[in-house]
């Protein structure tokens, strides 16, 4: 008789603690699919993480804003704040897309790759 009692407590603590955790966190891309090979370059890592909002050509998506903008360059968004939006996310503050949502399945190493590989790309087309 008890048996169900507790089982009904059990769920609803679990969704309060879900229900508690989900409303500060910024919320994890869904799955990307494909792993990525450990040593993967840095437009390999770009493509399958972050093309699909910041765009292929750096230039932006619908989902998220262009690479190129002035505010990335290394004086406003150092390495360390793209350390940080690949792990924990960034808040919606800059423009209109909404949260970037923490990168799953990336490695330090790879976020390492990919901010050089990015930097050598705004360096190289510049910043618009
Ligand atoms: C699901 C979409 C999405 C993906 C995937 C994504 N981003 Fe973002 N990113 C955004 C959005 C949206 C913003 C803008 C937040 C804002 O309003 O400032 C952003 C902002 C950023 C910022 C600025 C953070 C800040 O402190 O202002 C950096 C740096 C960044 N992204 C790098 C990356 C890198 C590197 C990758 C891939 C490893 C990546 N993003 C993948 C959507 C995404």
């Amino acid at each position: 008789m008890t048996q169900p009692i507790r089982l009904g407590l059990l769920a609803a603590t679990i969704t309060l603690v879900l229900f508690a955790c989900g409303s500060d966190a910024v919320t994890v891309a869904p799955e990307f699919g494909s792993p990525l090979a450990a040593d993967a370059d840095g437009p390999t890592i770009y493509e399958a993480r972050c093309a699909s909002c910041h765009g292929t050509d750096l230039r932006g998506t619908e989902k998220g804003p262009s690479q190129l903008s002035i505010v990335y360059e290394p004086g406003h968004h150092g390495d360390d704040a793209y350390r940080s939006a690949v792990r924990n996310g960034a808040r919606q503050h800059h423009w209109g897309f909404g949260d970037m949502p923490a990168v799953a399945d990336i490695t330090d190493d790879q976020i390492e790759t990919v901010i050089t590989y990015i930097r050598a790309e705004q360096e190289r087309l510049g910043f618009e």
